[in-house]
């Protein structure tokens, strides 16, 4: 009897097998990259919103603080959307004809809020909150990327589990001083630009415990250092007062009921260099919990 099928089918079979097989890993990755796709994530779009706020106009432009609008970003969860008088406090004075501004004055008319479509938006089943991450030194820049130059607001990373990770399990790579949070253009230090910590001596859980400074804290006060030594000699107080500026990031001394004299400046301060130096510093300064800690499912999942 004929064979029905001769050799040649056999490889073709086997051929075909192999095809089929090539074909199912592509679609795997093919999917698999859908899945990562800015199409899925979207990263990088820019949503028509109702009035073309550019951040670049605002921040880089005004000068503006995040916090100005953002109210609650060091409080709470959520950063928060400023409110029409937010706009208002300067368009009821510039721009007040705009055609871009009719949404704020209407809205400011009607008492009905702007409805800015939201760029960042995690799935229900994801815990996330702004305030330990602002808290514990993470900048806003790591996280969004440079806003101050964004027109147009966009979603700078993919906020996909693997990217959240990433950091959670090295977080020192990209610890800062929380002096420095709104710092759009903080790269870490260098040996050119080297950044100095010094503790406090304030006891705390989160970071207002230190101070940084990106100014050679041994050149630029001198007449602290002399008071310093004058009144560590002088009383046996050694628990410095000198809090960082929330904005600026430079010591100021808190009032309270010490006598200007024994204004201290904390003892001794640490120079850093690299950023992996400064981050395992505060690692500990800020009680970073560890990387095992961090990735556990429980952190983002509850
Ligand atoms: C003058 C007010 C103002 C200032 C200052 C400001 N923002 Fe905004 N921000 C807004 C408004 C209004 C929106 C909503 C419209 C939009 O998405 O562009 C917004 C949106 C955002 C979003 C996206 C929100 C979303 O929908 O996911 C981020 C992130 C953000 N701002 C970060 C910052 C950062 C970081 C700074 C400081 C560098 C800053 N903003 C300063 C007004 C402001
Ligand atoms: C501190 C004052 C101030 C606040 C607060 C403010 N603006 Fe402005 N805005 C300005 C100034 C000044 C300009 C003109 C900027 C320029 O032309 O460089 C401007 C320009 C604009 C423009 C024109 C396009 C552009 O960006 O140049 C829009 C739209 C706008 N603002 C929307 C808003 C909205 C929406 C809010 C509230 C979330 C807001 N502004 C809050 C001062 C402010
Ligand atoms: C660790 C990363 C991270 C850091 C740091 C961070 N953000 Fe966000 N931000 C997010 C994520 C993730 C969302 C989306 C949250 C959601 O969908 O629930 C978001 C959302 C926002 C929003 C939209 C409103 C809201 O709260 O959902 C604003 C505004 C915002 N961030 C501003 C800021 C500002 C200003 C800073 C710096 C002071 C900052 N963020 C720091 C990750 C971060
Ligand atoms: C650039 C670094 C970085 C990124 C990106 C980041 N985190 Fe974090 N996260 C931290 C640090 C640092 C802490 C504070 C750890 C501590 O205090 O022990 C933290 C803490 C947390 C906590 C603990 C909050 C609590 O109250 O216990 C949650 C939840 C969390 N992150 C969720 C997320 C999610 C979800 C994302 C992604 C959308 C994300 N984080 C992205 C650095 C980051
Ligand atoms: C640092 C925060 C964080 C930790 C820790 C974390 N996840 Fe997630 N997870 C996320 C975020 C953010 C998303 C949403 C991803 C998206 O929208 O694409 C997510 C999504 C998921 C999903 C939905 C499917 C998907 O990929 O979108 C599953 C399942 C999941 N996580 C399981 C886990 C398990 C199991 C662990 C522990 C091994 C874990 N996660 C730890 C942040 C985290």
């Amino acid at each position: 009897m004929a064979q029905v099928f001769d050799r040649s089918s056999n490889a073709l079979a086997r051929a075909s097998l192999v095809l089929t097989g090539l074909i199912v890993v592509a679609l795997g990755i093919a999917l698999n990259q859908l899945q990562r796709s800015p199409w899925v994530t979207k990263q990088g779009q820019r949503p028509d919103q109702p009035i073309p706020f550019s951040h670049k106009h605002h921040v880089e432009g005004l000068g503006l603080q995040c916090q100005y609008c953002h109210t609650q970003v060091e409080k709470a969860a959520y950063a928060g959307i400023p409110p029409t008088k937010t706009c208002i406090n300067c368009h009821a004075q510039i721009w007040t004809n705009a055609d871009y501004l009719e949404p704020v004055r209407e809205s400011w008319a009607t008492g009905a809020s702007i409805q800015w479509i939201r760029v960042h938006d995690l799935p229900d089943f994801v815990y996330f909150n702004h305030d330990i991450h602002v808290n514990k030194g993470i900048g806003c820049a790591s996280c969004h990327g440079r806003v101050d130059e964004m027109p147009l607001m966009y979603q700078q990373n993919t906020l996909q589990m693997e990217w959240c990770l990433n950091c959670h399990r090295n977080p020192a790579a990209n610890l800062r001083p929380t002096s420095e949070i709104y710092n759009m253009a903080w790269a870490g230090p260098s040996s050119d630009k080297p950044v100095w910590c010094a503790s406090t001596g304030v006891a705390g859980p989160t970071a207002g415990s230190l101070s940084c400074t990106t100014d050679d804290p041994n050149k630029s006060a001198p007449e602290l250092a002399m008071m310093q030594k004058s009144a560590s000699s002088g009383s046996g107080q050694s628990g410095a007062q000198l809090q960082p500026h929330a904005l600026t990031g430079e010591g100021q001394a808190m009032t309270s009921d010490v006598a200007p004299m024994h204004l201290l400046v904390p003892a001794s301060y640490q120079k850093f260099t690299s950023q992996m130096e400064l981050g395992k510093y505060l690692t500990a300064q800020y009680h970073i919990r560890t990387p095992n800690e961090l990735s556990s499912c429980e952190t983002c999942h509850r």
